[in-house]
């Protein structure tokens, strides 16, 4: 197999990934370079489609303060968030604002030029951050793609996916192994330092605001691996999905900021119906609109609910939400006159590889920073826009912390690492799988039993399911093409969510239990799942 050395190797390209190699290549001296893997074309991630925006507490803005913003983010975090880490997040909001301002992100303005704060749920004040309206990862991905390309310390490997991380016999990572999806070869890269930006995993769900390669890939290698992986049972549903059809499975996001500008939730007769459900209404957490809408949809056993924006003046809605405003059009809504019809869909994984905020797993040498990650910043619930917050914060920090590290380049392979190079020498057996078929499998079993709404008969089931369906797909680990790849780690995603959430016995956060009514959220601790030696470890910890 081909070989290569490089002294940081970043697993993805969205926020979190481009941020972090851009700061390393601005701190560090690093000999043998930092490498850039990604699935997809460079940028191609959830982050480019984030629309609502970033949270920023910026000293500038005397409304607002950065203990109004730790307590929104504990609040919604349902007493599962680590109120150190919320506070040193919320604090470097205004450094990380800045240096994206920098990087050339151009963030919208008001006719006197100053920065447009906008609101969303459960946020006590205006301290959204937007670019081109509601394009804002779009804005912040394309400038940060423009400074790595100019960047000679940082390749870029597109069409290129991490699959297995090289861990030797003393739990030290010193590579990984990657897969081009172009010329169909593996291929080992050494590095002491592998940082996983791969993001979450909605695509495990049949309905997501997700983009495809959003399937837990960062996950599976590091659960794999046998580091710690905390908190899988809180995925995030948003509430407001673009449902154009009962049967269309594509879920385009419409921005809880279009709440925050004002539109309403309505049934299908038009009535407005939030109020029965929390004094906040339309700008209630997210988890307790995404239950409000999906108990009325059971209610009245329609496909969804309608969001009406026409209470917002039509020239504000066409310059504040270009983005949606067109996809609505092409559908034939003009939002400016018609409810748009609107469903949950999972959006966003609260739970992921155990991090701290500079990104230290609990294996030497590997990093986890954005959505991969779980750091505590949003305990069982994530506040809107906390999380591209989390992702500059945490690779601004990690940066900074590998400035001091030793990254030379290791030069010892022990059996360790020799077996797992030898597992993807060998070749494959000659096995055809029907992978769209078997994915989508997966996601209706997702969707229909470890959803919005759980309980442990379902849960079970879902378990017992997702054991054949591993036991059914032979292969060891190596796999024929990504989209084998993307199954397995679905798989392990998959895995790790229903077991967590049948483990917790409690309703808190976007964690919901019909058979268990009663949050005990001051008393709720993390749950961490690390695999030893094939057998499954499950602790509570608080
Ligand atoms: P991603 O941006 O998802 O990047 C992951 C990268 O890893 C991708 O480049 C992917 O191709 C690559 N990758 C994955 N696996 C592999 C592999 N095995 N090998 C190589 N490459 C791999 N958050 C907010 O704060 N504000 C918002 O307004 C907002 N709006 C959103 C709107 C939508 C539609 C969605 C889906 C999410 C939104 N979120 C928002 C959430 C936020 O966008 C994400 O949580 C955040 O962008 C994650 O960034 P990331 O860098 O961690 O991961
Ligand atoms: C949205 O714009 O509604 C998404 C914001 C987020 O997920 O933080």
């Amino acid at each position: 197999m081909k070989h290569s050395e490089y002294s940081a190797v970043i697993v993805g390209s969205g926020a979190a990934g481009l941020f972090a190699a851009l700061k390393l290549s601005s701190q560090i001296t690093l000999p043998d370079g930092i490498l850039i893997v990604t699935k997809s074309t460079i940028g191609e991630s959830n982050s480019k489609y984030a629309q609502g925006g970033i949270v920023g507490v910026l000293h500038q803005n005397k409304e607002d303060n950065v203990e109004s913003h730790i307590e929104d983010t504990l609040r919604a975090g349902a007493g599962l968030s680590d109120k150190k880490v919320v506070k040193y997040i919320s604090e470097l909001s205004d450094t990380v604002i800045n240096d994206l301002i920098t990087y050339g992100v151009k963030f919208d303005k008001d006719k006197f030029g100053n920065l447009n704060f906008t609101l969303e749920a459960a946020h006590s004040h205006r301290r959204i951050l937007h670019s081109g309206g509601d394009a804002t990862g779009k804005g912040i991905v394309d400038a940060l793609c423009k400074k790595v390309e100019e960047d000679s310390n940082i390749t870029v490997l597109e069409n290129t996916m991490a699959v297995e991380l090289l861990i030797n016999s003393n739990n030290e990572t010193k590579g990984l192994i990657i897969y081009n999806s172009l010329t169909g070869e593996h291929e080992i890269v050494y590095s002491s330092a592998v940082i996983l930006a791969t993001g979450g995993v909605g695509q495990v769900y049949k309905y997501t605001t997700n983009p495809e390669g959003a399937t837990g890939d960062g996950l599976d290698l590091a659960y794999n691996a046998g580091a710690i992986i905390q908190d899988m049972e809180f995925i995030q549903f948003h509430p407001t999905a673009l449902a154009l059809t009962p049967k269309s499975k594509e879920r385009f996001l419409i921005s809880e900021a279009v709440r925050g500008e004002g539109a309403k939730l309505i049934d299908s007769s038009g009535k407005e119906f939030m109020s029965k459900y929390h004094d906040k209404r339309e700008l209630a957490p997210r988890d307790i609109v995404t239950r409000a809408i999906y108990s009325e949809m059971k209610k009245s056993h329609t496909t969804n609910m309608f969001l009406n924006a026409s209470v917002i003046d039509k020239n504000k809605l066409a310059e504040r939400f270009p983005t949606i405003s067109k996809k609505c059009s092409v559908n034939g809504i003009d939002i400016s006159s018609s409810p748009i019809p609107v469903a949950p869909a999972a959006h966003y994984t609260m739970g992921g590889i155990k991090a701290t905020v500079e990104g230290k797993t609990s294996i030497s040498g590997l990093y986890a920073i954005g959505e991969a990650a779980s750091t505590g910043l949003h305990g069982a619930n994530r506040l809107a826009s906390n999380s591209l917050l989390e992702c500059v914060v945490c690779a601004y920090e990690l940066a900074d912390y590998l400035s001091f590290a030793n990254l030379e380049t290791p030069k010892i392979i022990d059996n360790a690492i020799m077996q797992t190079i030898g597992i993807y020498s060998k070749p494959l057996t000659d096995i055809e799988y029907n992978i769209p078929e078997l994915k989508q499998k997966l996601k209706d079993l997702m969707w229909n039993k470890a959803g919005i709404i759980r309980n442990e008969r379902d849960l079970k089931s879902a378990i017992s399911e997702i054991e054949t369906m591993k036991a059914n797909f032979k292969r060891e680990r190596k796999c024929a093409n990504i989209q084998e790849y993307e199954y397995r780690n679905m798989l392990t995603a998959a895995q790790l969510i229903t077991e967590s959430a049948l483990n917790r016995t409690e309703s808190v956060g976007a964690h919901s239990r019909e058979d268990f009514k009663n949050s005990i959220q001051n008393e709720a601790k993390h749950s961490n799942i690390k695999k030893c030696n094939n057998t499954e470890i499950v602790e509570y910890v608080g």
